[in-house]
């Protein structure tokens, strides 16, 4: 154990050395995010039709049809296996879908990545995921030897690999600043080493696998902080000392009611701010072309920059199977009446919505978003029971009305410190008019300490924040990121889904600079959005005033929360799924400033100061500007989630092309307001409205391309399983269409795909689990939508 440790050591330190080999130097906040795509998980939209037919009730319960489905899926089950539905499954409303989520049970224990979502609609399964362990249970509850021959070959390969990919990475001086929370790539490749050397070491030695987890989560939590401090001391001396740690360690059982196997709770982890989660499940862990199901500790571990749900195997703790970055802190809950006009409205100096950036126009002033079906109390107000400001200080029913930059959806701030407290951080009061009307003019004399001048705009920065922050919440709100969906607010009006996670969106965060990630927990705990200053040009310039890194980060909080479920925060982790979360924000973030005449753009260009921004390329429809197909995930320099991210925001781009050159381009975004009675009038952005054969009126459909496509895509995002690949991604957002449209854009969506690759006889040959394989470009479109 310790030899290998030491070796991880060793490692690290290499790591922390490529860290900061990018061309500018940029230092970035260490994170680790790697684990298996499991080879059997499939998503269809087409169903098996005797399934369908046999678990068919009508209009009856979802969960009813989502159970008989289930059984028919897996007829003669083991009686060792068995599944929850889980309790964030919901009926969208807009479009009648419900999604379901089932979670595998062996033996008592959840297979973590065990999973079946569906989308039922009139007592049907339109499509669904299923990643459920189909092979051998292993022997008795115990552990067979761990398959390390195995492990060692397929992993040794992938450290040559990434190697290769990561020297001519930096050769080709490609190597570029990341806008996310995700993906340090030197450290990925040295976890992927320590995963290789625990288990080859571990032959060499002519070791077995003991048959208990004796040591419990204690070691694996331990062997995974050594793995994962950004500290390299604390490494060293958790290592030196393990023993002493160890006996440290507190470990109290926990007991819930719901709980599925033994659960503690851990003290005495070095480096974490909250005690460490542990729970004993199963995980898939895939060997040579088999699947097979481990023992494992399924740690959350939270700590300042980071809050992880790593999986450790349970006898062999050296060994980390998967790991995903969320984080953030947690307050409480209790319903309150709605008022009905909302408290207060609010007057901004901003960059208007739609305007990217300094570089793009003029400060405005602009009102408040007054929209009473996404904030019914406006941005400004929280119930005191929700309020995680005052809380214990007013009484519980009262709304507290704030003049400064918080309120349900968002709390704004700066963050100069750089560390995770964040009630009391200063922030700008507009006054009882609620006016936050401030100068924006940086001193642009050299000798002045570049961050003096950024922080005497402090008060503007904010502003700006909590302005996109709230305008983001209220559009995506309109398209179906609702309560139930799992957004993020302190109180829920009574709609669904857990409450107390409104954003907290830090300014010139002083953790980082020339960055911003965003933290993604489990729906009902706060969303942290961490916005740094780029020291990129002098004066420096200010993240949070440029709106697409913005709306990037907090599209990470729609897809984590839409994908595979608002309880679970694990779909995005690594690999295609990885990138698509990072592809959806660019395209997101580049579709909201778009206009009606087309036109190419960049990713963050004006915070890096490049004019070609921070991608391999800008977002364009000419194959020479931008060459982005499917098969240019093969290339050295593309396993990163940033790079896939831009091959799939770039396939959208050109996809939402077709739509809008069908249906025309809408202004804006932003759907009408409703009414004093709450109606929501059509006016020219959606189609007049239909009604099916009970009078029941169906979803509104967007009349435009643009406004269209926003709406596929987060659908689709609703429809498609947990760890999603590109294919299954597509696939969905096409179903989407057929919900909602009937499928009249079947051929403008498939010929957007097939034009980059993504056509339906694309396929990826070889894939390992671990990443790799080749893919194949087709840029053939569906026979019946060939134009001559
Ligand atoms: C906040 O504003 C609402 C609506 O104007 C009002 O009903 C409520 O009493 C106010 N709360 C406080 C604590 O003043
Ligand atoms: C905002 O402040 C400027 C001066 O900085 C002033 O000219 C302008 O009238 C103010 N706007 C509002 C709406 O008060
Ligand atoms: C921010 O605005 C307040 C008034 O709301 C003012 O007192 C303060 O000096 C401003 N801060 C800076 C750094 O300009
Ligand atoms: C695509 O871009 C290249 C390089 O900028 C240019 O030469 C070419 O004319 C463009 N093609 C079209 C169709 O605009």
């Amino acid at each position: 154990m310790r030899s290998s440790l030491r070796a991880l050591l060793a490692l690290l330190s290499v790591a922390a050395v490529m860290a900061h080999s990018g061309p500018q130097d940029f230092p970035r906040r260490k994170t680790l995010a790697f684990g298996p795509v499991l080879p059997h998980a499939k998503f269809t939209t087409s169903p098996e039709p005797h399934l369908v037919s046999s678990s068919f009730m009508g209009s009856s319960d979802p969960h009813e049809v989502a159970r008989a489905f289930v059984e028919n899926l897996s007829p003669n089950r083991d009686p060792r296996v068995s599944y929850i539905i889980r309790d964030d499954s919901y009926t969208d409303e807009r479009t009648g879908v419900s999604h379901i989520y089932v979670k595998q049970i062996v033996d008592g224990l959840e297979v973590a990545d065990g999973n079946i979502n569906l989308n039922i609609k009139g007592g049907k399964v339109l499509s669904y995921g299923n990643s459920f362990y189909q092979g051998h249970l292993p022997k008795d509850n115990v552990e067979t030897p761990s398959p390390h021959a195995a492990y060692c070959e397929v992993l040794s390969d992938q450290v040559n690999n990434r190697k290769a990919q990561f020297a001519a990475l930096r050769a080709s001086s490609q190597q570029i600043p990341l806008v996310s929370h995700e993906d340090l790539t030197g450290v990925n490749l040295n976890l992927l080493e320590h995963l290789r050397s625990s288990n080859c070491d571990y032959l060499e030695r002519g070791l077995s696998a003991s048959s208990n987890p004796s040591e419990g989560p204690q070691a694996a939590a331990l062997m995974f902080m050594a793995a994962a401090t950004p500290n390299s001391g604390v490494a060293d001396d958790i290592t030196a000392k393990f023993s002493d740690y160890l006996a440290k360690v507190q470990a109290t059982p926990s007991h819930s009611l719901h709980a599925s196997g033994p659960e503690y709770t851990l003290e005495g982890i070095p480096d974490t701010v909250n005690p460490v989660k542990a729970k004993l499940a199963y995980a898939q862990v895939p060997n040579g072309d088999k699947v097979e199901l481990k023992l494992v500790w399924k740690l959350e571990v939270e700590m300042e920059d980071n809050w992880y749900e790593a999986t450790v195997d349970a006898f062999e703790p050296t060994s980390i199977i998967a790991v995903v970055d969320w984080a953030s802190d947690s307050p409480f809950a209790a319903p309150i009446p709605v008022p009905e006009e909302p408290v207060g409205a609010g007057t901004y100096n901003v960059f208007k919505w739609g305007v990217n950036d300094p570089s793009e126009g003029e400060r405005s002033v602009e009102k408040e978003n007054i929209d009473t079906i996404a904030s019914p109390l406006g941005w400004h107000a929280i119930p005191a029971a929700n309020d995680p400001l005052r809380r214990g200080v007013k009484p519980r029913s009262e709304i507290v009305n704030y003049t400064t930059t918080a309120g349900n959806n968002v709390f704004a701030h700066e963050n100069w410190e750089g560390r995770n407290s964040w009630l009391n951080n200063y922030r700008p009061d507009g006054g009882k008019n609620l006016l936050f009307n401030y100068t924006y003019d940086p001193e642009t004399d050299e000798s002045t300490d570049p961050m003096k001048v950024a922080k005497a705009y402090i008060n503007t920065t904010v502003t700006q924040l909590f302005y996109t922050s709230n305008m983001i919440h209220d559009l995506y709100y309109r398209y179906g990121f609702d309560e139930i969906s799992g957004n993020f607010q302190q109180h829920n009006f009574g709609r669904g889904g857990k409450e107390n996670d409104g954003v907290i969106a830090n300014a010139q965060d002083g953790s980082g600079f020339n960055n911003a990630n965003f933290m993604t927990p489990p729906d009902g705990q706060n969303g942290r959005c961490r916005m740094y200053l780029w020291n990129t040009a002098s004066p420096y310039r200010d993240g949070d005033l440029e709106a697409g890194i913005v709306i990037h980060e907090l599209s990470h909080g729609l897809s984590t929360r839409l994908t595979g479920g608002p309880s679970d925060s694990g779909c995005l982790g690594w690999g295609e799924s990885g990138g698509m979360g990072e592809g959806w924000g660019d395209f997101l973030a580049t579709t909201i400033r778009s206009n009606e005449v087309y036109s190419d753009y960049a990713m963050g260009a004006w915070a890096a100061n490049r004019p070609n921004g921070i991608r391999n390329y800008i977002y364009s429809l000419n194959m020479t500007v931008n060459p982005s197909t499917y098969k240019t995930l093969d290339k050295p320099g593309y396993w990163g989630v940033h790079a896939i991210g831009e091959v799939w925001a770039e396939i959208l781009w050109v996809t939402s092309q077709n739509l809008i050159k069908k249906h025309g381009f809408s202004k804006t975004l932003f759907p009408p307001k409703p009414d004093a009675s709450g109606n929501i009038p059509e006016g020219d952005f959606y189609r007049p409205a239909q009604y099916d054969v009970k009078g029941k009126k169906k979803p509104l459909v967007p009349v435009h391309g643009n406004t269209l496509m926003v709406q596929l895509v987060l659908d689709g995002m609703k429809l498609q399983p947990c760890s999603p690949g590109f294919f299954e991604a597509r696939d969905a957002i096409i179903q989407a269409d057929e919900i909602l449209t009937g499928g009249e854009n079947i051929c403008e969506l498939w010929n957007g795909f097939a034009a980059r690759g993504l056509g339906p006889k694309a396929r990826v040959d070889g894939k390992t689990p671990w990443g790799g394989g080749i893919r194949t470009d087709d840029y053939n479109t569906l026979a019946a939508c060939k134009t001559a």
